[in-house]
């Protein structure tokens, strides 16, 4: 069996390299060795490939050609490659969009022309937007987004949209509305969506991974794109505070890389007819602070300092049932997060 990874490269890419190294699979990675990913220029990526007996591919996934020649012959292709994380500000939509949904496009039709039937590739939970939340008084309700205003003035929980009441947050699951908030999130809703077309006009199976806050070894660090582990890590091994957002209540899910390969795995090994999409999350909810505790509590370091600060586009909690992939896919998520964390800080 024959399987291109686009993004390869990239942190879940090479914990899914590692996965696949396990099977009788020939595997191609296609990676672009995007300069503010891969600030070597791409020397470890590329060494940790061949260690790894893997080819690898350098071509963007807006290449038609590269993309096409690389597919050709193909069993499935996972789809990994994308431009990751909240983003700085506005000046970055043009990139997001032309990384994320050109470039699926551009390989769901490579895929078309050379007649690939299986695509798996990773969206994540911020295409649900603030997520899912109960009013004592009024039941499941979806809130706008936070305002500035609210924000600034330290109201970090979304109220209620009926009576502005407090509300609980719930756990989110596949059927819920899609709601994206920021540039990334509506371009991971367009590959999904374009996923979808595809299926449907070509017969072929394509699975959307919505993954939640993957986190472990190999993380991209003191990158405007890095995930928050990441930076909290950085801070507390240099014997800083890890500097916390909001009031360090906001809730997350993190999931451990090598559960988050596992789950691509065992979507390759299950296809279904047209598109699936499935909550990838550990099942377990965590605060920001939390993290923040226990990552300066690892490094030995000052507590973290809850700064009060906000990015407009952050969701407050978003927390998902991955009960479908357990199902669908055989799938479950089984590092805790205190392991996870170990492996973080020790690897
Ligand atoms: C993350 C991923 C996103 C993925 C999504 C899935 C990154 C950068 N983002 O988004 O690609 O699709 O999970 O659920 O990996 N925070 C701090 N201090 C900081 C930085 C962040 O307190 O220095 C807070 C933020 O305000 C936010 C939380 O940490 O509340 C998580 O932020 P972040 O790691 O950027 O991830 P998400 O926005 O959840």
């Amino acid at each position: 069996m024959r399987i291109v990874v686009t993004g390869g490269a990239g942190f879940i890419g090479t914990a899914l390299l590692r996965a696949l190294a396990a099977t009788s699979r020939e595997v191609v990675v296609l990676d672009s060795l995007r300069p503010d990913v891969h600030r070597d220029g791409g020397l470890a990526a590329s060494a940790r490939l061949s260690s790894l007996g893997v080819r690898l591919v350098v071509a963007d996934v807006r290449d038609r050609s590269a993309v096409l020649a690389q597919v050709e012959g193909a069993d499935a292709v996972v789809h990994l490659a994308a431009k990751v994380g909240l983003g700085v500000d506005l000046d970055d939509m043009d990139d997001y969009v032309s990384s994320n949904s050109l470039g699926t496009a551009t390989v769901l039709r490579a895929c078309h022309t050379a007649g690939v039937e299986r695509v798996v590739q990773a969206s994540s939970m911020v295409v649900y937007g603030e997520g899912a939340y109960e009013c004592a008084q009024h039941g499941p309700v979806a809130p706008a987004p936070r305002t500035r205003d609210r924000l600034a003035r330290g109201e970090f929980d979304p109220g209620c949209p009926v009576c502005g009441a407090d509300l609980d947050p719930a756990l989110v699951d596949e059927d819920a509305v899609l709601d994206p908030r920021n540039t990334y999130a509506a371009t991971k809703v367009a590959q999904e969506q374009l996923g979808a077309v595809w299926a449907r006009e070509t017969g072929g199976s394509c699975t959307s991974l919505r993954l939640h806050n993957v986190y472990g070894p190999g993380m991209p660090r003191d990158t405007p794109y890095a995930g928050v582990a990441a930076i909290f890590w950085s801070a507390a091994r240099r014997g800083t505070a890890p500097q916390v957002f909001e009031d360090g209540g906001q809730r997350r899910d993190f999931v451990h890389v090598d559960d988050v390969a596992a789950a691509f795995v065992a979507a390759l090994q299950s296809p279904e007819p047209g598109h699936a999409a499935y909550n990838v999350g550990s099942g377990v909810v965590h605060t920001i602070g939390e993290l923040a505790a226990e990552l300066s509590s690892l490094a030995g370091g000052p507590p973290p300092e809850v700064t009060g600060a906000y990015r407009l586009g952050d969701v407050r909690h978003i927390t998902a049932s991955s009960e479908r992939a357990a199902h669908g896919l055989g799938w479950r998520g089984a590092v805790a997060l205190r392991d996870g964390l170990r492996d973080l800080a020790f690897s």
